[in-house]
């Protein structure tokens, strides 16, 4: 059986103290749930993520990095950086990044393998648009970043690494896609890997759905066969909401 991982992306909100305040809070609501609790933060919140989540079960992960370990690559932050203190997780391809900052499969898989070799724990998201939901290519879409994503990896790096399913279409935009869209479309990505690296490795990938989760369709999504969890956006920001979605199946 996949265990659940459900990750919340704060995306660029709260500031350090504002964690502090949302992990005092946090820590006590989700002390007895046997899922897997993580939240990805801005960079400048990490290291307080990281004390204020010592001795409890939340773990902590960035929500970008660079593929190289150092150099004139100014404002950006390397995986040593995010491992020496102490970062756990990290969410690459998200579709805000493709969007606008130029991220794409091949910089991606980059990141991706550079990520395993310095210790992280990659969440890497794919989906597609309303247009290319509209124009019937979703399928297409999905599996391609996938394997792109993915290109070159061992299978034992592949069973590590969490996919969120992220249709573009229901991000912060509070349309969710239907239980059996989103299961469908991870099916599609587990076909996709089994196709590749074979079923045993493909039924041990984590693949999360994310767009508009909250409170009230959690438990829906994440009871259908094929979701293991979720990426949470907006829904992650405030400590009761987000642990409630943590605590669904309580
Ligand atoms: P929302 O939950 O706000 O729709 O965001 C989803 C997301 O992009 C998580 O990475």
């Amino acid at each position: 059986m996949r265990r659940k991982v459900i990750a919340g992306n704060w995306k660029m909100n709260k500031t350090p103290n504002e964690t502090k305040k949302f992990i005092e809070e946090l820590k006590a609501l989700v002390a007895n749930t046997e899922n897997e609790v993580i939240i990805c933060v801005p960079f400048i919140d990490l290291a307080t993520a990281i004390e204020m989540t010592k001795d409890t079960n939340i773990k902590v992960g960035a929500q970008n990095m660079h593929f190289k370990a150092n150099g004139a690559y100014t404002g950006e932050i390397s995986a040593n950086m995010l491992t020496e203190i102490g970062t756990e997780y990290v969410i690459l391809g998200h579709s805000e990044r493709r969007q606008y900052y130029n991220e794409t499969d091949e910089t991606v898989n980059l990141k991706l393998k550079v990520a395993f070799e310095n210790g992280l724990k990659p969440i890497v998201c794919v989906g597609e648009s309303l247009k290319q939901r509209e124009d019937g290519v979703t399928k297409n879409v999905i599996t391609t970043q996938t394997r792109l994503a993915l290109d070159g990896l061992t299978n034992e790096l592949v069973e590590k690494t969490v996919i969120a399913y992220e249709p573009i279409w229901a991000i912060g935009t509070g349309k969710t896609a239907s239980n059996e869209d989103a299961n469908d479309a991870i099916k599609t990505i587990r076909e996709e890997i089994a196709n590749i690296y074979g079923n045993e490795t493909a039924e041990k990938v984590i693949i999360q759905y994310g767009g508009s989760v909250k409170s009230s369709n959690a438990k829906e999504l994440f009871e259908m066969s094929d979701i293991d969890g979720g990426l949470v956006g907006g829904a992650s920001l405030e400590p009761q909401e987000f642990s409630k979605i943590v605590n669904y199946d309580k």
